[in-house]
């Protein structure tokens, strides 16, 4: 029998409110604050859990500390996407045996992705006695009452029982940026790409409800952010689960006609459901960036049908033409994996063939790594891993060259950027983001932190673009 996804009951959730509030106090009757240290691999939608898991730690009296020496609690909110993000992990978690031992009351977590494979927690279990507690993500919401158990008991926990998942509102956040905003509007994800272990770890896709996802909109722009990025593994599947009528294009422009100046982007885009509705939806509303992050994997099509993507290249390259021809400066963004089992070297070429075609701002490539459990992983794979590394290096210097001429394309021009942080170089000291998330290092002081600004593009490289300030628009409300 199919399960349904279970949403959170506020009682339980106030529960745990109240374990948070247990915590605090014992640790005010010992007479310090306890510091903790939140460490997090993989994916936005991981960095989102973190933000939680350091809300719940601040409720429970923690305060946040930036290394892991000397820290009351440990968390490590793991990836499982490749295994060189586990094999990383594993090293991490190995070493902490030495931290531990200089500060024995140290209590360590583990959580995220890699911990909802049974193989992963049974290993911890047997192999790294030092770590305390583990759950998987869908038991992320009920951290307070795993660490309460662990403190006051000294007993180890383990909170990885599979489920289809969960939604669970209003969890305390404690966010790491005060300028930009991950916002989850779905989590899980049902497309079962063969290669991939997201569905097994994050379980089936379910929605948050529309009114819930403006709220916690609303709050972040009243409070000063100014960049939102909604977030799911395939956001064009939102709404699908709640029968209410409402799609991500719907969802979206509710959000870009919220008052106040901040600008919104989205990802993840499957192009299988990427609809006309949602360019459309881009194309309307000045606050949605003109950037379309639309993952195609392979350029051939035997390849996308063994990794069960449900589109061919003719339709993402439908897409892509739509997509310009609507917003000719539409900044596209994908990710590639190459050598997926069985690859050959002339389809890996199509792959090749389809960048210089599209002219992509930039990819993330990735050579493949078989998961266990997934049906990639059990198919034939004849290439090495060094021929692998031959098309990987290759695809690379394609691109790269690409992006770099894209970029000197934006020289002379003036672009609108958000001014976000500190660029580390003493000429262009500011770093700042383009509506299509290119890097700016701009000339200028600190008082331009945190606005939007119009910058003249002077120079240009492959990763980054540099300028100065030609005009600011403090009071604009686009
Ligand atoms: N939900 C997103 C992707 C999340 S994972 C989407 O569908 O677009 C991010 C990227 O990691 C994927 O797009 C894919 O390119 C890559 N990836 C996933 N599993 C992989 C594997 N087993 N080996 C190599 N790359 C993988
Ligand atoms: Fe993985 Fe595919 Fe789901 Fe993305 S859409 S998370 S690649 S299964
Ligand atoms: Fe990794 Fe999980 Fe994201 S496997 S990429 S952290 S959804």
């Amino acid at each position: 029998m199919e399960r349904k996804p279970v949403v959170i009951p506020q009682e339980a959730l106030e529960k745990e409110a109240a374990v948070c509030e247990q915590i605090k106090a014992l640790w005010a009757s010992r007479g310090r604050t306890p510091r903790a240290f939140v460490d997090t691999y993989g994916c936005q939608q991981n960095e989102a859990d973190s933000e939680r898991i350091r809300g719940m730690l601040r409720a429970s009296g923690y305060e946040i500390a930036d290394t892991e020496e000397g820290a009351d609690c440990i968390v490590i909110n793991t990836c499982a996407i490749r295994e060189h993000a586990e094999t990383r992990v594993y090293g991490n978690v190995g070493a902490l045996v030495h931290t531990k031992a200089r500060h024995p009351e140290q209590k360590i977590f583990l959580c995220g992705c890699m911990m909802g494979q049974p193989a992963v927690s049974d290993r911890i279990r047997h192999s790294y006695p030092h770590v305390d507690g583990v759950f998987s993500t869908h038991h992320l919401w009920r951290f307070p009452e795993l660490l309460w158990g662990v403190l006051s008991t000294g007993k180890r926990v383990f909170a990885v029982e599979d489920s289809a998942g969960s939604i669970a509102e209003n969890i305390p956040v404690s966010r790491t940026n005060t300028l930009k905003a991950w916002v989850s509007v779905m989590y899980g994800c049902n497309n079962f790409c063969s290669y991939c272990i997201v569905p097994y770890v994050r379980g089936r896709e379910r929605s948050r409800r529309p009114e819930d996802v403006l709220k916690e909109c609303r709050e972040l722009i009243d409070a000063g952010y100014k960049e939102i990025t909604l977030l799911g593994q395939n956001v064009n599947s939102y709404g699908k689960d709640l029968g209410l009528g409402v799609d991500f294009a719907d969802l979206m422009a509710q959000v870009a006609q919220l008052p106040g100046e901040f600008r919104l982007r989205f990802m993840t885009s499957h192009p299988k459901d990427a609809s006309k509705k949602l360019f459309d939806t881009i194309a309307s509303y000045p606050k949605i960036c003109k950037q379309f992050h639309l993952p195609f994997q392979s350029g051939n099509d035997r390849v996308l049908k063994a990794m069960n993507r449900h589109y061919d290249t003719a339709q993402y390259l439908a897409l892509v033409d739509y997509g310009r021809s609507i917003m000719p400066e539409l900044v596209l963004t994908s990710d590639v994996i190459v050598g997926f089992p069985g690859e050959t070297e002339e389809e890996f070429e199509d792959t090749v063939r389809l960048i210089e075609r599209v002219r992509y701002d930039a990819l993330f490539t990735f050579i493949f790594s078989p998961r266990p459990g997934t049906p990639a992983a059990k198919m034939d794979d004849p290439v090495s891993r060094e021929e692998k590394q031959v098309w990987f290096d290759r695809l690379l210097a394609v691109q790269n060259a690409k992006s770099a001429e894209i970029h000197a394309g934006y020289i002379g021009r003036t672009v609108r950027v958000l001014v976000d942080g500190r660029s580390g170089d003493e000429n262009y000291p500011l770093s700042s983001r383009t509506e299509g998330n290119r890097l700016v290092r701009l000339k200028g002081d600190e008082s331009l932190m945190g606005r939007f600004v119009q910058a003249k593009i002077t120079g240009s490289n492959t990763w980054a673009l540099y300028g100065e300030v030609e005009e600011t628009k403090p009071h604009c409300s686009c």
